[in-house]
C-alpha cells in the first residue's frame, strides 16, 4: 500500500515539474513572438527603430532572441560636435531602407540606433567612449570584438556596412541608394553657362587664346584640389572649434588626420600669395627698361615667397608634430 502511495505520488510530483517546465517554455516562447511582433511593428513604421536604455536592455540585450540587430550608436545633437556621426547616420539610413523595402525583408534582422542623449546609460554599459559606433547583436550570446565594425579601418559607407553585415549574419542586403541630381544639375548648369557665355560673346572669340585666363583657371582648380575642398566634401568637418571648456578658437586642426573648413581657405589663401610672390619675381625678370622698377617688383615678389612659404610651413608643423625644419616664423 505505502508503495502504490509512493508511485504516485512521483507520478503527481513529475506531472506538476513538468508542467511548470512546460509552462516556462512556454511563457519563453510568448515573450519571444511578442517581442518579435514589438520590433516588426517598429521596423514597419520605421526602418530605423529608434532606442532609448530600457528598449535596448529588452529587445537588444535581454534573451530569448531569434533574430539580428545592427546597432549604431550615435551621438546626433548638435552640441556633441560629431559632424561624422550625421554622414555615418545617413549611409546607416540607406542601408537599413534598403533592407526595409528589399523582397527578402524579415523578422531576421532589425535595424535600431541609440543617440548618445537619449541612452547614455547604453553607452556606459557597452563601455564606449566614441560614437559613431557599429554593433551587431546576433541570436545568441554577446558580442564578440568582431561584432563591432572597425569603422576607423575599412569607413562607414553604406555599401561597407552591407558587406559586413553579411560576414556577420548572412543576410545580404541589396544597398539601394536614392538618386541624387544635384550632381548631374550643377553640371547642367554649368555647361549652359559656358554655352551662353560662348554665345553672346561669339562674334569675339580672341578670350579663348587669352593665356591668362587659362593659366588663372587652371590655378583655381589646383588650388581648390590641393587645399582639400574634396576632403571636405566627403568627411563634412566643421568650420572651426571652439573649445567649451576655455572658450578658444581653433582655426587649424591640431593634427594631419582632420582639417576645418576655414582652414582650408587659409591654405589656399597662403598658395596664392606664394605663386603671385613667383608671378612677379617672374615678371621682374621679363620686364624691359626702368631697372629700379625691376628692383622692386623683384624684391617684393621674393619678400611675398618667402614670408607666405614660412608661413605655410608652420602650419604644416602645427599640424605634424615633430616635422624639425622651419624658414623664418618659428
Ligand atoms: C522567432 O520566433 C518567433 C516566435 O516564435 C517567430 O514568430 C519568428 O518567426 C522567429 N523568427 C525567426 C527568424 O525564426
Amino acid at each position: 500500500m505505502a508503495g502504490l502511495a509512493k508511485i504516485c505520488l512521483l507520478v503527481v510530483l513529475n506531472l506538476y515539474f513538468m508542467s511548470i517546465v512546460g509552462g516556462a517554455a512556454k511563457k519563453k516562447e510568448n515573450v519571444l513572438a511578442d517581442k518579435v511582433q514589438q520590433l516588426m511593428e517598429w521596423s514597419n513604421k520605421k526602418a530605423m527603430i529608434r532606442m532609448d536604455g530600457n528598449k535596448f536592455r529588452q529587445f537588444v540585450k535581454a534573451p530569448p532572441r531569434n533574430y539580428s540587430v545592427i546597432l549604431m550608436l550615435t551621438a546626433l545633437q548638435a552640441q556633441r560636435h560629431c559632424s561624422v556621426c550625421k554622414h555615418a547616420f545617413e549611409e546607416f539610413q540607406i542601408v537599413a531602407n534598403s533592407w526595409r523595402y528589399s523582397q527578402h525583408y524579415s523578422n531576421k534582422l532589425f535595424f535600431a540606433m541609440v543617440d548618445y542623449d537619449e541612452g547614455a546609460d547604453v553607452f556606459n554599459a557597452l563601455k564606449l567612449h566614441e560614437a559613431p559606433i557599429f554593433m551587431h547583436f546576433g541570436p545568441k550570446g554577446k558580442p564578440k570584438k568582431a561584432d563591432t565594425m572597425d569603422i576607423h579601418r575599412v569607413g562607414f559607407a553604406a555599401e561597407v556596412i552591407a558587406r559586413w553585415i553579411y560576414e556577420r549574419t548572412d543576410v545580404f542586403v541589396r544597398v539601394f541608394r536614392p538618386p541624387n541630381y544635384s550632381g548631374t544639375l550643377a553640371v547642367a548648369l554649368l555647361f549652359s553657362l559656358i554655352g551662353g557665355l560662348l554665345y553672346m560673346k561669339r562674334n569675339n572669340l580672341e578670350f579663348l587664346y587669352n593665356k591668362t585666363s587659362w593659366g588663372v583657371g587652371a590655378l583655381s582648380v589646383v588650388f581648390a584640389m590641393t587645399s582639400g575642398q574634396m576632403w571636405n566634401h566627403i568627411r563634412g568637418p566643421p568650420f572651426m572649434h571652439k573649445n567649451p571648456q576655455t572658450g578658444q578658437v581653433h582655426y587649424i586642426h591640431g593634427s594631419s588626420q582632420g582639417q576645418f573648413i576655414v582652414e582650408t581657405y587659409i591654405v589656399i589663401f597662403l598658395n596664392s600669395a606664394i605663386v603671385i610672390g613667383f608671378i612677379l619675381l617672374n615678371e621682374a625678370g621679363k620686364m624691359k627698361g626702368d631697372a629700379g622698377k625691376k628692383r622692386i617688383l623683384a624684391l617684393v615678389g621674393l619678400a611675398c615667397v618667402a614670408f607666405f612659404f614660412s608661413l605655410l610651413l608652420s602650419v604644416f608643423r602645427a599640424k605634424y608634430q615633430g616635422y624639425p625644419y622651419s624658414f623664418l616664423i618659428k
